[in-house]
C-alpha cells in the first residue's frame, strides 16, 4: 500500500501526540493490532506508552524496563501487548516468537517496526507511519487494511487532520 497523504495528522508536540493516542486507544478492542513505523525517535514508543495509559495499563509501564527486549504484556482494562521489531534482523528472528498466536490472541496489540514483520503481517491492522517534523513536530501517515480499521482511520482524520 503505497502512502496517501490525505490520510496525514500533524500532531504539534507531545501532548498532541498523548492526545492522538489516547483517542485511538479508546475506539480499540481486544484482538485489534496497531503497526507503528518511522525514525528512531519519531514517537513510536512514546505513543505506545500514552495509548498504555489510557486503556488502564499503571505508570510503573512508563520507566524503562531493561529487560524490555521484543515482546512485553500488560493488564489495563484490556491485556496489552508491546511488541519491538526493532532488533529483528531476519525472518528466522521472527520465528519462535509465537507472533502467530499474538496476533490471533484477545490483546490489544502494538508493534513498532511493522515492516519488519515479514509473513506474519495480519490481514487486517492500521498502521502509523511517524515522522519527525521539526522539534517537537511530528507528521503520521496512517495507512490500514480492513474495513473496521478504515473506519477507526476516518474518525481520527475527523478529529485531528
Ligand atoms: N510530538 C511528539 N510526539 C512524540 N514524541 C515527541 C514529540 N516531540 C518530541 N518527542 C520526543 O521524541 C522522543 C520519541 O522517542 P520514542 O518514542 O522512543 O521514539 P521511537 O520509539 O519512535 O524511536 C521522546 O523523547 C519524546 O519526548
Ligand atoms: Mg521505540
Amino acid at each position: 500500500m503505497s502512502r496517501n497523504t490525505e490520510n496525514r495528522i500533524f500532531l504539534a508536540d507531545p501532548a498532541a501526540t498523548g492526545d492522538f493516542a489516547c483517542f485511538l486507544a479508546e475506539k480499540l478492542r481486544p484482538g485489534d493490532i496497531v503497526g507503528l513505523d518511522g525514525v528512531l525517535g519519531a514517537g513510536k514508543t512514546f505513543f505506545v506508552q500514552s495509548a498504555a495509559r489510557a486503556l488502564g495499563v499503571d505508570g510503573h509501564y512508563t520507566v524503562n524496563s531493561p529487560t524490555f527486549s521484543i515482546m512485553q504484556e500488560y493488564s489495563g482494562r484490556h491485556r496489552v501487548l508491546h511488541i519491538d521489531l526493532y532488533r529483528i534482523r531476519s525472518a528466522q528472528d521472527l520465528d519462535g516468537l509465537g507472533l502467530d498466536e499474538c496476533l490471533n490472541g484477545t490483546s490489544i496489540t502494538f508493534i513498532e517496526w511493522f515492516s519488519r514483520i515479514g509473513h506474519f503481517k495480519p490481514a487486517e491492522y492500521i498502521l502509523l507511519l511517524f515522522d519527525i517534523t521539526k522539534d517537537e513536530s511530528r507528521s503520521v501517515d496512517i495507512e490500514y487494511e480492513g474495513d473496521r480499521y478504515g473506519q477507526l482511520l476516518a474518525r481520527c482524520l475527523e478529529k485531528f487532520s
